[in-house]
């Protein structure tokens, strides 16, 4: 696709809920920084919709969203998509909208998702009608109905297409939401990142891809972890250092992490409430010992009030902010833990 197009268009971006007000400073931010006009006309909870004015490009290095789709207005029951509103917006799309850049356009390459009964009718006009290709296997668009509105989702600007793909474990942070706990934790120039749950890496990867920290540590207990950890960051080109270790013996100096972003073990995948009633505190006591005196932790958990209840028993830290987000089902919330006062400064003498 041609990401250079300016275009003009109707868009929604798929985000995580909790992180669409993230999403749209970040968009702003890249919108500023260049020739591109975006407005957010609308914030969902899991999604922005936006009119974009510029080149497509403005999306391509965003990390706060995973898929995006041109708007097509609301399909009627019949699924007509040769007259009305929706042809209307096809058509607009295919000329001057994010559809004209795609390659072959305005022949593009379609597959139908969740279209209800519509699915047939949308099919076969897409076909007869504006000589799309039905191509299951390779399409460049995905047709589905969200709130009754007939999304037409990109896959060139997948987050897996723009970024690369990335291994993961069962329990791995999505990537979205390893962007949204780096945004969180603001890591300065040169600081020192460290993960000690790193499973496969993602937090220390799109903390090298979105900021430009010094070092990057991660430490995890399972060995075939770190194995999918350090693929990753050749992929990614990121330079981490990863020691197997267990989070509440950690081999990292006193006060040697300026920031930890970590997706602690919860729920089912990973240890039970029954472990980490020891492993937290335990790991707390660890983070006490290793953040820097002006350190900021960022801590993703779903065993909300043991992680809360752990800290308060922990002298040195305390939360300062939380931000709950939906993500597969579950509702886990990152905590913002600093140092309490007075042992901030105490650590920076
Ligand atoms: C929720 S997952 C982290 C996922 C990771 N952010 C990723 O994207 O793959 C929790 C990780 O904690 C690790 N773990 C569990 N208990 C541990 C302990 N005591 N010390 C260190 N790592 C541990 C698990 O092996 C798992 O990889």
């Amino acid at each position: 696709m041609d990401w250079d197009t300016t275009i003009s268009d109707r868009l929604v971006l798929r985000s995580l809920r909790g992180v669409v007000d993230h999403l749209a400073d970040e968009l702003l931010t890249a919108a500023a920084g260049g020739t591109a006009r975006v407005e957010v006309v609308r914030r969902r909870p899991d999604r922005v919709e936006i009119e974009l004015e510029g080149p497509l490009a403005v999306l391509r290095g965003l990390h706060l969203y995973s898929e995006c789709a041109v708007d097509l207005g609301e399909l009627d029951p019949d699924g007509d998509v040769t007259a009305g509103g929706v042809a209307e917006r096809l058509g607009e799309s295919l000329t001057r909208g994010a559809l004209s850049a795609l390659d072959g356009a305005p022949q593009l390459r379609f597959r139908v998702g969740d279209l209800d009964d519509a699915r047939w009718a949308v099919r076969d006009q897409l076909v007869a009608t504006w000589g799309w290709h039905n191509a299951p296997r390779s399409w460049q668009v995905n047709l589905d109905l969200v709130e009754g509105r007939l999304l037409a989702t990109l896959g060139d600007l997948h987050l897996t297409r723009r970024q690369g793909p990335l291994e993961r474990l069962p329990a791995s942070t999505t990537p979205v939401l390893a962007a949204a706990l780096v945004r969180l934790a603001k890591i300065p120039d040169g600081a020192t990142v460290l993960d000690p749950f790193c499973g496969a890496g993602t937090t220390l990867v799109l903390a090298h891809a979105i900021s430009r920290p010094g070092r990057l540590l991660g430490s995890d207990l399972v060995l075939g972890s770190l194995r999918r950890a350090r693929t990753n960051a050749s992929h990614r080109r990121a330079p981490l250092l990863l020691v197997r270790a267990d989070a509440a013996r950690q081999p990292w100096a006193d006060a040697s992490a300026d920031r930890v972003i970590t997706n602690l073990p919860f729920g089912k995948r990973v240890g039970s409430h029954g472990v980490n009633r020891t492993l937290y505190p335990a790991f707390l006591r660890e983070l006490d010992r290793v953040l820097a005196g002006d350190g900021l932790a960022v801590l993703l958990t779903e065993d909300k009030r043991l992680l809360v209840e752990s800290v308060q028993r922990t002298r040195g830290l305390r939360i300062v902010r939380d931000l709950t987000v939906g993500t597969g089902g579950a509702h886990p919330t990152a905590y913002v833990v600093v140092r309490s006062r007075g042992q901030a400064r105490r650590r920076a003498r």
